[in-house]
């Protein structure tokens, strides 16, 4: 298979090392607008020239006209850049079963995995109602711009979604007693964490703990290249779920 890693930036570079570091035959080809390492400085018929998949974590304002250039070459993508999800119909719409395409703002496997078990968790808390509590705090680095993450939203809701008896997420500092229906997710920053994600389940008598610990941003490019490998060939619009139901 031949990638284009569109955005040699900190992923586009983790993403090469992995191709490179996978030895199974693929090749790359890299394509970015300003950095000087990369093989092109266009995304066009040239640059995309015998590319059977574009993997692009580039820049959210880049997105659109990306895909319209996908679109017409006739690449499968992998959009792992994030910011253009106010726009999400019209990709579809865009896609349609032209081209394989498939997106997540957190293409980590550990994640997906982790997103389940939880939910599986939940599920079973859930019988338990007025026994445990649920409850979620996320740690990200320092130069973290937004918070909670993304990431710590994705798995309350389908913490949310499994217990009857809550239906509301608070991200604020509390003034006041939580209400039954409502999960805290709090958030600290700090340091270089890359990413941590907990749930607790709590009783008067014990906490059961579920954990996320990201080490670095390998899991993301690593789940980049798993997706690449599976749009391949394929036509239309999917979401890592997808993958992820289909393997699992
Ligand atoms: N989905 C995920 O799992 C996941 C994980 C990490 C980061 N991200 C997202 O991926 C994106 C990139 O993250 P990063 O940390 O690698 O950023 P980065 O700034 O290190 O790299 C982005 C690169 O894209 C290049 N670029 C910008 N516009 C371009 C264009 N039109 N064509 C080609 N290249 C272009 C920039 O020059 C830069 O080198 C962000 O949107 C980030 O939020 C997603």
């Amino acid at each position: 298979m031949k990638i284009a890693i569109v955005g040699y930036g900190r992923m586009g570079k983790k993403i090469s090392e992995i191709i490179r570091d996978r030895k199974d035959g693929d090749t790359i080809v890299t394509i970015d607008k300003f950095s000087p390492d990369a093989d092109y400085k266009a995304l066009d018929a040239e640059s995309l020239n015998g590319v059977d998949v574009a993997i692009d974590f580039s820049f959210p304002d880049a997105v659109m006209t990306n895909i319209e250039t996908y679109i017409q070459q006739g690449i499968n993508v992998v959009m792992g850049t994030t910011g253009w999800y106010d726009r999400m119909e019209d990709v579809k719409k865009m896609v349609g079963s032209r081209i394989g395409f498939i997106w997540s703002g957190n293409f980590s496997v550990g994640v997906h995995l982790f997103s389940r078990i939880v939910s599986q968790a939940a599920a079973i808390f859930n019988k338990f109602p007025d026994v445990y509590d649920e409850m979620m705090y996320e740690i990200h680095h320092k130069g973290k711009k937004d918070s909670p993450s993304g990431t710590a939203m994705m798995i309350g809701d389908l913490i949310n979604a499994q217990l009857d008896k809550k239906d509301k997420i608070v991200t604020e500092r509390l003034d006041r007693a939580i209400e039954p229906n409502e999960l805290h997710v709090a958030s600290v920053r700090g340091g270089y964490v890359p990413g941590t994600h907990v749930v607790m389940f709590d009783s008067l008598a014990d906490t059961i703990e579920l954990k996320h610990t990201a080490r670095s941003r390998d899991g993301f490019a690593m789940g980049a290249v798993l997706a690449a490998n599976w749009i391949n060939g394929k036509k239309g619009f999917y979401n890592i779920d997808d993958f992820m139901n289909e393997v699992l």
